[in-house]
């Protein structure tokens, strides 16, 4: 096991750039760079940055293939919700990365069990994950790999946490709040394993801002237990974290 990389930016904006700088450098390196994506708030100066960088450098991103970490259950990818919307937004909509190149796993699957398999096997014959870029959810989550008593290594259907949705969501929060969690929406969500995760040959951990101190902390130097999914990237050989000043205290 080897310590992470640390890296502690001035704030968001510039945890972001330096996300993409590396990103960038392992586009340019290998230019079929395999990479997995997160969404979120952290990641869109990641991405903004991303898009700055192809048209000022021309960063040729038609090599490059990509798996996001993630995607809702349910939703399909014209949704406002769906990932698949923010990362044409964020990213893909300005970058020359081919359609067919870009994966996300179809909310709209008729057979998850399939859906998840045919995601797995894509990552593997493209070789395996390259990069991952990460982030983390207030409760150490990574992708949907929620903390729990035990977590899935492959890439599954995952149950929201309570807390996740709330914050996901806080316009629906009533529905759960009423005890209608078993139908509300976006409660699901395909999630790549934590085992897909760790096998990525390189990982890459953004958080930014105060609320993430205390579960970076945990992360970093606590236990490692799947009560915190974060903290299984102790077991990885190649981190780099990027906080900013507020996440890292
Ligand atoms: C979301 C995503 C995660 C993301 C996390 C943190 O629910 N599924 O992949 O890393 O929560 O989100 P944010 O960056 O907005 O704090």
């Amino acid at each position: 096991m080897r310590a992470p990389e640390l890296a502690i930016e001035a704030d968001a904006d510039a945890a972001g750039l330096r996300a993409a700088l590396l990103v960038d450098e392992a586009i340019r390196t290998s230019p079929g760079v395999v990479l997995a994506l997160p969404t979120g708030s952290t990641p869109i100066p990641m991405y903004a940055a991303l898009v700055r960088l192809h048209r000022e450098r021309g960063t040729d991103w038609s090599q490059v293939t990509t798996f996001n970490l993630d995607e809702y259950a349910g939703i399909g990818p014209d949704h406002p919700e769906s990932y698949a919307l923010f990362m044409r937004g964020h990213l893909f909509n300005h970058v020359n990365l081919p359609p067919e190149r870009r994966h996300i796993p179809d909310g709209l699957a008729a057979d998850p069990a399939a859906e998840c398999g045919h995601y797995e096997a894509l990552i593997e014959q493209s070789g395996g994950i390259d990069m991952a870029v990460l982030g983390v959810g207030l409760n150490g989550h990574i992708g949907f790999n929620e903390p729990g008593p035990a977590l899935t290594g492959r890439t599954h259907l995952a149950e929201l946490a309570p807390e996740t949705w709330r914050r996901n969501f806080p316009d629906l929060a009533a529905a759960w709040d009423a005890a209608e969690h078993a139908v509300a929406p976006f409660r699901r969500a395909y999630t790549m394993g934590i085992g897909t995760i760790l096998q990525a040959r390189r990982l890459l951990l953004v958080a930014t801002g105060a609320t993430k101190r205390e579960i970076i902390q945990a992360a970093l130097h606590g236990p490692i237990t799947t009560g915190n999914p974060a903290s299984l990237l102790q077991l990885h050989q190649d981190v780099t974290v990027i906080l900013d000043h507020g996440a890292a205290g």
